[in-house]
């Protein structure tokens, strides 16, 4: 017996696949998934109420409409009189008008209440992802995290709200159908409703392997997504090096994992039905033969036994929801568990409670011993550094690749907290101070200039948002920006394009600089900023970044022998370690192992 339920559930699931790009979340109880996620649907309360008093209203009408149904069998067919018709005509279309207004009310109700649930769900998912740690999000798949915010939010509505409103309507008929079956002949109810239990197992039976191809359908998704996104981002790479067809395969070989788990979920979808029509039929045979015999030993009227009939149909219709919503259920569960999955990734640098908010800010820097490694990397990428650095000095970092330069820069944004040793701002732990006013006192200028799709001018005040026309105009002449601007279609107004793509590197980094000169922090980090960029496109942006430097405390790693004459020190790492240091001087930089890295041959 188990063998063959072993080789039925084989024929039917979607075949294991660990090829996907994405994992699959944890598996999470269906109750625990609804306690989770109930309270974003508490502010509606008094809305839903008002639905499950449609919900009850709508099938106390349909049950009035199938019993005008035995009156016209029974006063004006059989006796063949047609008096009583006018009067049943008339209750006949008020109820069926009332019956479409309610129906109106509770169609656009559920749809209002469904989708103001889904826009703060959706919102309160995508504020968590925000505040997210940068490495927890370099670990996650774009694309997977996209899908999760549009398709799998979607399926937690379909939980929580429309689920609730497909099991109470359903109780309801069945306590109002099921009630007039027995007020009608309670013997034959009783018959009619021994089928139940059959009901009652093939849903659980189905409802097992539908949650199984629900999750499959789910997780292949997100990999869809994710290698669309990540082709898509690199397109440039991807036509350069004529990978165009290797990505149509990547695409179209994810697609196909996604018709194998659709077509799974179809064929336990589709055996589903007949199975139950199975079972209907059995119940309706055996009330037809029982009903014979009521008829003709004179316990029910013909009109009595149509409409028991009647009743009986409305009858399995809920009882059918009920087992399918249970499939539903299990399917809607699948995204919700995606969901949670991301949820409970906690950032791993918060505010502490009762941190203290910077301001007047002197900008001294201080690192003590401060050891750092990535979750799940192998060896530390800073093991003991320490350093100190007075306000509005500049500090170079030099080193080569993978030296932990980069991580540094990070744990003076506090991206990240040090496993050991302290970040100190002014004598502050930086653990001590608010996340906010701790980025409003601490810039930075990375190598790859990031821009939001959004004009020049709202590129440069990105980060002030409140900054007037004339500073942003005079912070884009000094960063010597100003000119190319002003050639552009629209000039300021002109957009950046997506990542800025529409600006060369060097144009991208003079905004940057703009940016930074605008927002005037007493601590700047500079990483690499002229790394990657031509000598014309260099030579440009020096002048700018000069500015930057002075009157405040600056950071700039660089193995750029310009930039780095401008530091009052220079600092060697090798390894996430602290190799030399000294006062900077135009010629000789720093001895041993980073010479060749800070002077290219
Ligand atoms: N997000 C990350 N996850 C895991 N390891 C990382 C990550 N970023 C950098 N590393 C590792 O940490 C070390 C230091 O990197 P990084 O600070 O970027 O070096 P640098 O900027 O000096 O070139 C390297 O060994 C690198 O592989
Ligand atoms: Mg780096």
């Amino acid at each position: 017996m188990t063998a063959l339920r072993r080789r039925i559930r084989a024929l039917l699931v979607p075949v294991a696949d660990e090829q996907g790009f994405v994992a699959s979340a944890p598996v999470v109880p269906v109750r625990v998934i609804f306690r989770r996620f109930w309270p974003d649907a508490r502010p509606y309360r008094k809305q839903i109420a008002i639905g499950m008093l449609f919900l009850i209203l709508v099938p106390l009408i349909e049950a009035a409409e199938i019993w005008m149904f035995k009156l016209v069998v029974d006063e004006v067919l059989v006796p063949q009189e047609l008096a009583p018709l006018l009067y049943i005509a008339i209750a006949y279309v008020g109820l069926t008008l009332l019956g479409g207004l309610i129906n109106f009310g509770d169609d656009y109700l559920a749809a209002w209440i469904g989708e103001r649930f889904l826009l703060n769900l959706r919102t309160r998912v995508f504020a968590h992802v925000q505040g997210l740690s940068l490495h927890a999000l370099d670990r996650r798949r774009l694309g997977d995290l996209l899908s999760r915010l549009t398709s799998d939010v979607q399926a937690i509505e379909a939980f929580v709200l429309s689920g609730i409103g497909v099991a109470l309507s359903a109780l309801v008929r069945i306590l109002i159908f099921g009630g007039m079956l027995f007020y009608l002949d309670w013997r034959l109810a009783a018959v009619s409703l021994i089928i139940a239990p059959l009901f009652y197992f093939a849903a659980r039976y189905f409802s097992r392997l539908v949650k199984h191809a629900a999750r499959e359908k789910r997780r292949r998704s997100g990999s869809l997504s994710a290698v669309a996104e990540e082709s898509l981002a690199n397109a440039a790479l991807v036509q350069s090096l004529n990978r165009q067809d290797a990505e149509v395969a990547r695409f179209r070989h994810q697609g196909e994992r996604i018709v194998e788990a659709e077509l799974a979920s179809t064929r336990i979808k589709s055996l589903f039905a007949p199975l139950v029509d199975l079972i209907e039929l059995l119940g309706a045979l055996i009330v037809i033969a029982l009903g014979t015999w009521a008829l003709a030993s004179g316990d029910l009227t013909l009109g009595g036994l149509l409409v028991f009939m009647g009743y009986l149909t409305q009858l399995y219709g809920p009882i059918r929801d009920l087992s399918s919503l249970s499939n539903t259920i299990f399917a809607a569960a699948a995204g919700a568990e995606r969901i949670i999955e991301l949820l409970q990734e906690q950032p791993t640098v918060v505010d502490r409670p009762n941190a203290a908010v910077l301001s007047d800010v002197r900008g001294r820097v201080e690192l003590r011993d401060v050891r750092f490694r990535y979750p799940g990397a192998a060896r530390d990428a800073l093991a003991g550094v320490s350093l100190s650095i007075e306000p509005g000095e500049t500090v170079a970092i030099v080193g080569p690749s993978g030296a932990g330069k980069s991580t540094l820069a990070r744990l003076l944004l506090r991206f990240d907290d040090p496993v050991a040793g302290s970040v100190r701002l002014d004598g502050r732990d930086l653990r001590d101070v608010t996340l906010r006013s701790l980025r409003e006192h601490v810039g930075l200028l990375a190598q790859e200039t990031l821009l939001p799709d959004v004009s020049v001018r709202e590129a440069i005040a990105y980060g002030r948002p409140g900054a007037s026309d004339d500073e942003i105009e005079a912070a884009a002449r000094a960063a010597g920006a100003h000119d190319f601007i002003r050639t552009m279609p629209d000039g300021y107004e002109t957009p950046v394009g997506q990542r800025g793509r529409r600006l060369s590197g060097g144009q991208r980094q003079r905004i940057s600089v703009a940016r930074a000169l605008l927002r005037a922090t007493p601590v700047l980090v500079l990483d690499e900023p002229t790394t990657g960029l031509d000598s014309g496109a260099k030579a440009a942006l020096i002048e700018p970044l000069s500015r930057l430097v002075g009157g405040r405390t600056t950071i700039v790693i660089s193995h750029d022998p310009e930039v780095v004459a401008w530091a009052d020190r220079v600092v060697g790492i090798e390894d996430g370690r602290i190799v030399g240091q000294r006062p900077a001087d135009v010629t000789a930089v720093v001895p041993g192992a980073v010479t060749s890295a800070v002077v290219p041959a």
